[in-house]
């Protein structure tokens, strides 16, 4: 068993094959949209998301929020892995993209992004979903690897429709 949520032992770091993280994560979902049930608090809501989804997707090396706080400017919020860049803004970046097009990033090979940010020289790919409340863009999250193309579109398909039921409703 994980912390938080119960899921099969994975050793950190680990890139399991599409269909099994496919797999972990639809397991993960039910138990994730419980622990969040009846939160309206988008920092308890974002603090929580970080914890269970770095426990169920190990093959990041980040995994976390970072919070719009300006008209252009994004600033770290909760979250796992090794130290982020403090603030981002909207023109830099995987995160700035997606703050700037409210459009998941789905980024197999961070070194062919144009204007990747590097807080951690080790990750390679890179996937970012828009949390947008209201058709406001409120924050972004981020979750980085160090494999390439760790993120598959399935994996970011279902974590849009989270990010939407649980922030639905939120103070910021
Ligand atoms: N790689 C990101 C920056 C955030 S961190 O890596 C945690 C980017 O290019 O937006």
């Amino acid at each position: 068993m994980s912390e938080g949520i119960l899921l099969p032992a994975v050793a950190r770091g680990t890139l399991l094959p599409t269909a099994e993280r496919v797999a972990r994560l639809e397991q993960a979902l039910p138990q994730i949209r419980a622990a969040l049930d009846g939160e309206r608090d988008a920092v308890a809501i974002e603090a929580t998301l970080a914890c269970l989804l770095w426990e169920t997707l190990v093959q990041t090396n980040w995994c976390g929020f970072y919070r719009r706080v300006g008209d252009r400017t994004l600033a770290v919020g909760p979250y796992q892995g090794t130290m982020g860049c403090l603030r981002i803004d909207f023109d830099r970046g995987v995160c700035g993209a997606c703050a700037r097009t409210h459009e998941v990033q789905l980024v197999p090979d961070v070194s062919r992004f144009p204007g990747h940010i590097a807080c951690d020289d080790r990750t390679r790919s890179e996937l970012v979903v828009p949390v947008v409340v209201g058709g406001e863009l409120r924050a972004v999250l981020d979750l980085d690897s160090p494999h390439l193309a760790a993120f598959d579109r399935a994996e970011a398909d279902l974590l849009v429709a989270l990010v939407a039921d649980v922030f639905a409703g939120a103070t910021f």
